[in-house]
């Protein structure tokens, strides 16, 4: 058994691990970029969104060139208090 192996009696198993991203306003217009490149790349994607600049267009546009449907997320990333703390503001 295994007799052609250097190490002798070993077997090692190979795993694909399917790496994910979040990515946050993933439905925009760079972040659907992003995710096209990234699915491309062979990453799982996930999209957090919470479409005030955006529809889920972009996310049929990415499915159609890459094949694969994103995961979406409806979700505000960043609560008020964080832009207040920071002078932030949305589009
Ligand atoms: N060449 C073109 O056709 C084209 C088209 C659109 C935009 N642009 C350019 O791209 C740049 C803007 O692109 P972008 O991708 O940064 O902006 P975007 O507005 O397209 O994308 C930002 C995304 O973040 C989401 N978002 C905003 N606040 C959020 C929050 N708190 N939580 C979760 N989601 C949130 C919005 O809904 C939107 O989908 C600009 O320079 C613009 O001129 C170019």
């Amino acid at each position: 058994m295994f007799k052609g192996s250097p190490r002798g009696a070993f077997f090692f198993p190979i795993f694909v691990i399917m790496k994910n991203i979040l990515i946050t306003g993933g439905a925009g217009f760079i972040g659907s970029h992003t995710a096209v490149e990234l699915i491309e790349a062979g990453y799982g994607v996930i999209v957090a969104d919470n479409l005030s600049n955006a529809d889920t267009t972009c996310l049929e546009g990415v499915e159609k060139i890459t094949g694969q449907k994103s995961r979406f997320i409806k979700l505000t990333v960043v609560k008020k208090k964080i832009y207040a703390k920071y002078s932030l503001r949305t589009a």
